[in-house]
């Protein structure tokens, strides 16, 4: 009897240990997620489905990114989602309500650049991040 019950608790620790390893693998870090969450779910929702909270105060609404391969025959239009994340050639002060991620992310990491007194490349750094996000709007696409 002893023997079972010492048998028991050793399944239930191990239990315990899983599913705080499950735990920890839900909430490994997902730079694509964060990325999004952080800059563009207020507009874009948190699901990507265009409902964020700023997005009814916007005078064009913020688009449904979840829909975007579904609307362009299954693949997703990387190099056009690209250029809208990116804006180049989109003025600073234009009518886009869109934000122009490019810039913003070349002077926040020439910022991190000059703290880190590294040898970066800068562009290549921003074109990551693009990327980054683009591969997680891939993983909200309705199918
Ligand atoms: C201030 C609100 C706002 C934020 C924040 C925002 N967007 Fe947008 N986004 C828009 C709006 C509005 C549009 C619709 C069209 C336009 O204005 O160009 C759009 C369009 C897009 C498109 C083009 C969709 C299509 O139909 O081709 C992509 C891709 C996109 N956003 C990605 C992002 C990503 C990634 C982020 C975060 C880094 C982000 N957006 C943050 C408002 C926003």
């Amino acid at each position: 009897m002893k023997h079972v019950s010492k048998k028991a608790s050793l399944i239930a620790v191990s239990l315990a240990l899983c599913s705080g390893a499950v735990l920890a693998q839900q909430q490994k870090n997902d730079p694509g997620k964060l990325e999004y969450d952080t800059n563009c779910a207020i507009c874009h929702g948190p699901a990507g489905k265009g409902d964020g909270s700023l997005s009814d105060l916007l005078r064009t609404k913020a688009s449904d990114l979840t829909q975007l391969a579904k609307k362009n025959q299954g693949i997703l239009p990387v190099n056009r989602m690209y250029e809208v994340i990116e804006g180049k050639g989109v003025p600073s002060h234009g009518s886009r309500e869109m934000p122009i991620w490019g810039r913003t992310y070349l002077v926040e990491d020439a910022q991190r650049l000059i703290e880190a007194r590294g040898n970066y490349d800068s562009e290549a750094l921003v074109r990551g991040r693009i990327l980054m996000l683009i591969e997680y709007i891939n993983r909200l696409q309705a199918r």
